[in-house]
């Protein structure tokens, strides 16, 4: 089958190349030449190793092309994928100007084709936003009508970054939105050789699924960082007890843990988005607003800390490890390591950074801090550090390290150390509600 993925993203790519390893033929179309070049020339706009060496095989045998020619890909394809960008705007609401521009060059392509073919959301969208925003888009710029003339099914994605290949090929669930038993029929089928489970739905409660699934996530975070907070002022170590939770098979292990809050492209918009959209039909979230604002306090709970430790960070030199908005990645939606800095900056510490693969990524945002070529650079003769993100690296810090540093003591943001390696290594650990620090 021809199918034409639009938007070079994380979700463009890795659903390409998916459907390249399941042996159709993939055209992805993006605006953005560069992505395009790299894409072409076998690599990823972005750190995914896994996803990079599947994408070159499938370059180099001509089964995935990229091209900035969205309207011709569009045409040659069979089945089309909306992966673009829906970013947050300052309301909280989501941007759809990126889908609804997508949205018109699709129109033109299935005005012109005599073949049926079949339009897939991918991207996340508010519920509402496909029957009410896509399908009367591509109705009225194509002259045709959905379910009669052409495919509509909402499809939301679910992988996390990191381990987009694996997600991609193995989901936790698909989930087939559509309003057509036909679309949604063919959309399975194009899925069957996933092993997967399949859930077929209307537009709305694909759309829903999505946010509900991602705001149950955020969450479990705020509570375990609300939980986090609470044990460190109870002097107790909220690690143990978040596992002991985690047990309970109602409950589960993952994303029980504490942190300096959630970032990245998803969490936060999503969040935000599904508060502004229940808002708009009248209803006020409270759960919602209560899980931003406990995000947003907590990059501030690692710098108390680092006070407890330090007294006034006015010009004590504070290394930040870890700039992306998780370990393995580069990725800085969102990171949390943006307010740390800022908050840092506020109380006139100076703030030395670094990431071993977001630097070029955070640089953009904060280009008037100081950057370290490695750990041992970002370390020696800081009074401080804070692990923002849990790359493996840090896991492995030692005496080696601490002893560059003038005063060896470590905020652990992501609770990745080993609080008793930290110790026997000479410094102090302070974690993120481990209220045993300082006994
Ligand atoms: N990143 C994730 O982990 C993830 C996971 C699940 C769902 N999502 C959702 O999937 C969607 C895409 O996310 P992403 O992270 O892949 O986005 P991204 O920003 O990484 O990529 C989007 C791409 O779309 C391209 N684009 C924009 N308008 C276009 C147009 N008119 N024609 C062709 N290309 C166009 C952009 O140039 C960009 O390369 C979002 O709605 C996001 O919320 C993301």
């Amino acid at each position: 089958m021809k199918i034409c993925i639009i938007g070079a993203g994380y979700v463009g790519l890795a659903t390409g190349v998916m459907f390249g390893k399941l042996g159709h033929e993939v055209v992805v179309a993006d605006i953005d030449k560069i992505r395009v070049k790299s894409v072409n020339s076998g690599s990823l706009p972005f750190y995914e190793p896994p996803l990079e060496r599947e994408l070159r095989r499938l370059v180099d045998s001509d089964q995935l092309v990229a091209t900035t020619d969205v309207q011709d890909a569009v045409e040659d394809a069979q089945v089309i994928f909306i992966c673009v960008q829906t970013p947050s705007l300052t309301s909280g609401r989501i941007d759809i100007g990126p889908v609804k521009a997508a949205c018109k060059i699709i129109a033109k392509a299935l005005g012109k084709s005599n073949r049926r073919k079949m339009v897939v959301m991918k991207s996340t969208v508010v519920p509402s936003t496909t029957d009410s925003v896509v399908k009367p888009i591509l109705e009225r710029y194509s002259g045709k009508k959905a379910g009669k003339d052409f495919g509509l099914c909402m499809n939301p994605e679910f992988l996390q970054e990191g381990s987009a290949l694996k997600d991609s090929m193995e989901p936790s669930r698909i989930v087939v939105g559509s309003d057509d038993k036909r679309a949604s029929r063919e959309l399975m089928d194009l899925y069957r050789p996933i092993k997967s489970k399949k859930i077929q739905t209307d537009l709305r409660s694909a759309e829903m699924i999505k946010y509900a699934s991602n705001t149950f996530l955020a969450t479990k975070i705020s509570y375990s960082n609300e939980i986090a907070n609470m044990c460190l002022r109870f002097g107790i170590d909220s690690q143990s007890v978040l596992e002991a939770v985690g047990m309970d098979p109602r409950i589960g292990p993952l994303f029980l843990k504490p942190g300096l809050g959630f970032g990245g492209s998803c969490l936060p918009k999503d969040v935000k988005a599904l508060k502004d959209k229940a808002s708009q039909e009248g209803y006020s979230s409270k759960l919602l607003a209560a899980l931003v604002a406990i995000n947003n306090q907590q990059p501030s709970e690692s710098v108390r800390l680092l006070e407890k430790a330090l007294g006034s960070l006015e010009g004590k030199r504070v290394a930040v490890l870890g700039l992306a908005f998780k370990g393995g990645v580069d990725d800085t939606r969102e990171t949390r390591a943006l307010p740390l800095v800022i908050e840092l900056l506020g109380k006139r510490a100076q703030v030395i950074a670094f990431d071993p693969m977001a630097m070029a990524n955070f640089i953009k945002l904060m280009p008037s801090i100081r950057y370290a070529p490695s750990i041992a650079e970002c370390l020696r003769d800081a009074d401080g550090c804070i692990i923002q993100a849990d790359w493996p690296e840090f896991k492995k810090l030692g005496k080696k390290e601490f002893s560059l540093m003038r005063r060896p003591i470590v905020v652990d943001g992501r609770r990745c150390l080993d609080p008793e390696k930290v110790k026997r290594a000479g410094a102090r650990y302070f974690g993120i509600g481990y209220g045993l620090a300082e006994q």
